[in-house]
């Protein structure tokens, strides 16, 4: 079988190092495996799958002879490094927000739109963490009667800002319960027993970077230019898996039985329905695994051709490390790299 070299930038974060484990879960048939990070991180060693791997820092010149760089790193990174990784011959798939809505440049998500990997021209973006998991749930529903329009919260988990996301939460829980003061570098405010509505800074319409993504994302994956999101994004002390309440406004009815039906059989996504059993999805039942679950289905009693549901899915699996690794694997079969 064709072996292709990896490399992957970020290797240390909290989505690099779940690539490596999900790279390696998935039997990508990788050869050469190059793990780049900062100069902080370079000489670290990193066993995988029996062998020892040294963490390079990574430069411009980090590229030659690789295949396909999965970058997981921040936009000013992957801004300086993913031009010069194209010009060495690899294909770039990129967790950050720096190249999404580009022309140029394929936001996929593999359950919903994998066909738009083809026109890529070096660089396929990986969508926001949020995005990907309200989509993955919603693209059977969508496909049955378009969605005009959504109304999201999301409760967002830590492990969203990284390593030091899950660090602060950490730290802070520690150093109230041994009655210290409470030190605020990550988020905006405290994150231990408190919940945070800002994830980004706002615009002059008062919502953040991170709540209009679901929108301008959603319209480019969905390929519907005509999609209104309203969303509201909230930090919450959860170390993993990010959850949504979702309303969706549909062009024709969808009765919560057919969406059952719908979401019973789409790919990537598990219902778990039962409310009278109090069976419902929960961060704590979505972690380190790829299905993002649905339920709480039911008609949005306030508006016609309107269904509400929750999902929750672990958003550095599904929402960054396996979608690129998926991603990878549609390059691989439609013989693309
Ligand atoms: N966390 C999530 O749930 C999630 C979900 C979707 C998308 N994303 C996106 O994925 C990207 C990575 O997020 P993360 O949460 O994994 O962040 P993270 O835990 O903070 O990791 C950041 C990674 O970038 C590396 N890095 C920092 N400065 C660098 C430099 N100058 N050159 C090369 N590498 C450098 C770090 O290496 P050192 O250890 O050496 O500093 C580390 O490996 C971001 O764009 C984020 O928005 C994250």
């Amino acid at each position: 079988m064709k072996k292709y070299n990896v490399a992957i930038l970020g290797a240390t974060g909290a989505v690099g190092q779940e690539m490596l484990k999900v790279l390696g879960e998935r039997n990508f048939p990788y050869g050469e495996l190059k793990l780049l990070a900062s100069k902080r991180s370079a000489g670290e060693e990193v066993e995988f799958q029996g062998k020892k791997f040294v963490i390079e820092e990574a430069t411009e010149n980090s590229f030659e002879n690789i295949n396909v760089v999965l970058c997981a790193a921040e936009n000013y990174i992957s801004e300086a490094l993913s031009p010069a990784a194209v010009k060495a011959g690899a294909v770039v798939i990129d967790n950050s927000s720096a190249f999404r809505l580009n022309d140029d440049v394929p936001l996929v998500v593999p359950e919903v739109n994998p066909e738009d990997v083809k026109n890529h021209k070096g660089i396929i973006a990986n969508p926001n963490c949020s995005t990907i998991i309200a989509l993955t749930a919603l693209n059977e529903l969508n496909k049955y009667a378009k969605i005009n329009r959504m109304v999201v919260s999301t409760f967002q988990a830590v492990s969203g800002a990284g390593v030091n996301g899950i660090k602060e939460l950490d730290q802070q829980i520690s150093d109230i319960n041994s009655g210290k003061t409470v030190e605020i570098k990550t988020f905006a405010h405290q994150i231990a027993y408190n919940v945070i509505p800002q994830i980004g800074d706002f615009d002059e319409m008062g919502y953040s970077q991170e709540e209009m993504k679901m929108q301008n994302e959603g319209r480019k994956i969905f390929h519907n230019p005509d999609l209104k999101v309203n969303c509201t994004c909230v930090r919450v002390p959860v170390y993993r898996s990010h959850s949504e309440s979702i309303t969706i406004e549909t062009e024709k009815e969808i009765t919560p039985e057919k969406a059952r039906e719908l979401l019973a059989n789409a790919d990537g996504v598990k219902l778990v329905d039962d409310p009278a059993s109090k069976k419902y999805p929960m961060p704590l039942d979505t972690s380190n695994q790829d299905l993002i679950y649905v339920g709480r289905v039911r008609k949005d009693i306030s508006q016609d051709n309107s269904l509400v549901l929750w999902c929750c899915g672990d958003q550095v699996r599904k929402g960054a490390a396996t979608n690129a690794v998926q991603i990878a694997e549609v390059l691989v079969k439609e013989n693309l790299i």
